[in-house]
């Protein structure tokens, strides 16, 4: 006998299956009846302190969407009470994307308590799982690590409230064939796009089916929902390709880009920072100085970092001023009007940092409202980089992040572009306004991150286009979510070019190249060619003094902002291929194409610095080329005196370039190629 349910006229009975055991395959299984056997996506105390619940099917529905996609509901009910669970699957045909989410509600007198409440949950057989999951920390962001499944559970998760992709990623990629490669394989890829507290599960019963439970972590985190309120959770993102990783990548990126992403067709600036050029350490003039260094380089703006603001307690380090945001008189004596105004002169856009969660103690604002800060008046406050956050489950701490903003934007109407970072998680949180109002505490997680959502939504309904780079002290915080706010963001605080090339490959896998904020900078001592080179694969930034550059590197780094100027659609809005994978090979080697195929440019990048056997330089393959095209392939990005090793004159097929393919010649002394593959 299967195992399962039998219906009878009394009731529904269990059958173990003829091993004695069982396995549960509900499309949204739950907590307090009879599923003991997996994990639950939902777990709920009605109001009367039953703590069971049944879900049976009661309608579905089916609809296409104003967008463009189709929405399959699915209304589940309780036999017994009157609460509800609605399943949504949005399916876009045309990028085979599936999002999935759910929405609770009920019509019970008086409060249900929701313990767990998934987006998703999904049942799959087969023989054997690989899982990709994502670890990491400060500067050293998407480190994959392959688990094959065995019987047990296996959580991605984070609990960090803000910056909550510091240590984990919310991405996955689970491999069903064996290990999926580029080009073959079935793989599952997605991501829980939830800006808080997240968590993937995967659990595999011992018949090897694997159950996935998808949604916001219920870490502390318990939710009062009252009655006729619906409570509608993140979205599960997922791609299903049959042909490998990259067809999952492009699936994924095609949606980003066509569904989500803010300007997702369009532009994007390239930049001069100053992060690392001066950290805190600047004044007006120097910065004037450094617009003009923006403008030689060819680039289209100047983004003004941290330490711009404060004047009791002067941002001159990253122990005070965090939450006064008047520019600091000594540093910026006439204002960030005056530092616009340069900007223009010079003929560059100009850009601002903030991090407009945040609070350092020592600041005017935890002086005057100390009520707005997430901490426990009965224990003693705990730092991270020196900072708390705010409590964004307040209205009036919601208004006043959004005038952080707005107030930028009322006194320079030109400012062009906003760098939002956030570099603390919420330790000790604990809220005021909450507290105020008897709301449990275990809504805080939940409570801060749709604060932060209504903020970004007036943001972007006052400012719909301006282009703003989502940063979290590096890559902590990259999920889809925020991509309806953001039109990039900073992946990894680490710009040493070759622990980059790592870092930039594993969120490839994920996120489109236009979003990918690279910056050439002085963190490593790697030729400044391998620096752009490796920043070109995805939005090109520069953090260093343009006026420190000798001349013959000036020359090198304009000549290589006119190239990129000239490539960067086919990045930008290209299908990836990777054609090479630095962790198993000597370098690296991937690549863009147009939708027309008539351009491409593939980037190849030298990973083992300390030998190269001859016998690894060989062609590289090429993908997504026409076949029955014919190319001309240039080597771009070369100094002056550099030789051309690709000879520019020989004409390929594109079935050739794909078939038999093209040596690059990575070598010791050639630790970087750029070739433009135009059709002819
Ligand atoms: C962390 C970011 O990742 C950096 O790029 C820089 O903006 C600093 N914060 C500024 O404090």
């Amino acid at each position: 006998m299967k195992s399962g349910y039998e219906y009878t006229a009394t009731g529904k009975v269990f059958h173990l299956n003829s091993q004695g055991a069982a396995s549960n395959s509900n499309a949204f299984s739950v907590a307090g009846i009879d599923n003991n056997f997996t994990e639950p996506a939902i777990a709920v105390v009605h109001v009367d302190g039953n703590n069971s619940l049944d879900l049976l099917y009661e309608s579905h529905n089916i609809t296409a969407t104003a967008d463009g996609a189709t929405l399959t509901t699915v209304t589940l009910k309780d036999p017994v009470y009157p609460f509800f669970v609605d399943l949504f699957y949005k399916t876009w045909k045309e990028e085979d994307i599936i999002e999935q989410w759910t929405s609770i509600y009920h019509k019970e007198k008086g409060e249900v308590i929701l313990n767990k409440y998934a987006s998703a949950n999904l049942y799959l057989y087969n023989k054997d799982y690989y899982l990709t999951s994502y670890n990491g920390s400060w500067a050293r962001e998407m480190q994959p690590v392959v688990t094959p499944l065995r019987q047990g559970m296996h959580t991605i998760e984070s609990r960090l409230g803000t910056r909550e992709n510091l240590l984990t990623s919310p991405n996955f990629m689970l491999s069903l064939d064996g290990e999926a490669t580029e080009t073959s394989g079935t793989v599952m890829m997605g991501q829980i796009a939830w800006n808080g507290n997240f968590s993937l599960q995967f659990e595999t019963d011992v018949y090897k089916n694997l159950h996935i439970v998808a949604g916001i972590n219920p870490y502390q985190s318990a939710y009062h929902l009252k009655p006729d309120i619906s409570f509608e959770t993140p979205r599960f993102v997922y791609t299903i390709s049959f042909e490998g990783v990259g067809k999952g990548s492009r699936n994924m990126q095609n949606w980003i880009r066509n569904r989500t992403l803010i300007d997702g067709k369009g532009d994007r600036l390239t930049l001069l920072n100053n992060w690392e050029a001066t950290y805190f350490d600047f004044d007006q003039d120097e910065l004037v100085a450094l617009f003009k260094g923006a403008n030689e380089l060819g680039v289209d703006m100047f983004l003004l970092d941290d330490g711009w603001f404060a004047n009791k307690y002067p941002r001159d380090h990253d122990r005070a001023g965090l939450g006064d945001w008047e520019p600091n008189h000594k540093k910026l004596p006439d204002g960030i009007p005056y530092l616009v105004k340069e900007a223009g002169k010079q003929d560059v856009k100009f850009g601002i940092w903030i991090e407009p969660e945040m609070i350092n103690p020592k600041s005017e604002l935890y002086e005057k409202h100390l009520d707005w800060v997430l901490r426990q008046d009965n224990r003693p406050e705990i730092y991270f980089r020196s900072q708390l956050v705010l409590d964004l489950t307040n209205p009036e701490v919601q208004d006043f992040v959004f005038g952080i903003v707005d107030n930028l934007f009322t006194e320079n109407p030109e400012l062009a572009f906003i760098k939002w970072d956030c570099n603390a998680p919420i330790f000790n949180g604990h809220s005021k306004y909450l507290e105020k109002r008897n709301i449990p505490q275990s809504h805080l997680y939940v409570e801060y991150t749709r604060g932060l959502e209504k903020v970004l939504k007036r943001v972007r309904q006052k400012y719909p286009k301006v282009p703003m780079m989502l940063c979290s002290g590096g890559g902590g915080r990259t999920d889809f979510s925020l991509f309806r706010f953001f039109t990039e963001f900073w992946p990894s605080d680490n710009t040493d070019p070759l622990e980059r090339v790592f870092i930039q490959w594993n969120f490839s896998y994920y996120y489109p190249a236009m979003t990918m904020c690279n910056h050439v900078t002085n963190w490593s001592n790697k030729p400044l060619k391998y620096k752009i080179d490796v920043a070109s694969m995805g939005k090109l930034g520069f953090d260093i003094k343009v006026n420190e550059l000798n001349e013959t590197d000036l020359a090198f780094c304009k000549n290589a902002i006119a190239n990129y100027n000239q490539f960067k659609h086919t990045v930008w809005h290209g299908d990836i291929y990777r054609l090479q994978d630095p962790y198993d090979n000597d370098f690296a080697s991937l690549m863009f194409v147009n939708d027309v195929k008539s351009e491409a440019v593939v980037f190849n990048y030298l990973t083992n610095w300390r030998y190269v056997a001859e016998t690894t330089v060989r062609p590289i393959k090429l993908q997504g080329l026409d076949p029955s095209k014919k190319y001309k392939v240039t080597e771009i990005n070369l100094y002056e005196n550099q030789r051309e090793l690709i000879d520019p004159a020989v004409i390929y097929s594109g079935d050739f370039l794909m078939k038999v393919g093209i040596n690059p010649m990575v070598n010791l002394s050639r630790t970087s190629v750029v070739l433009k593959v135009q059709a002819i």
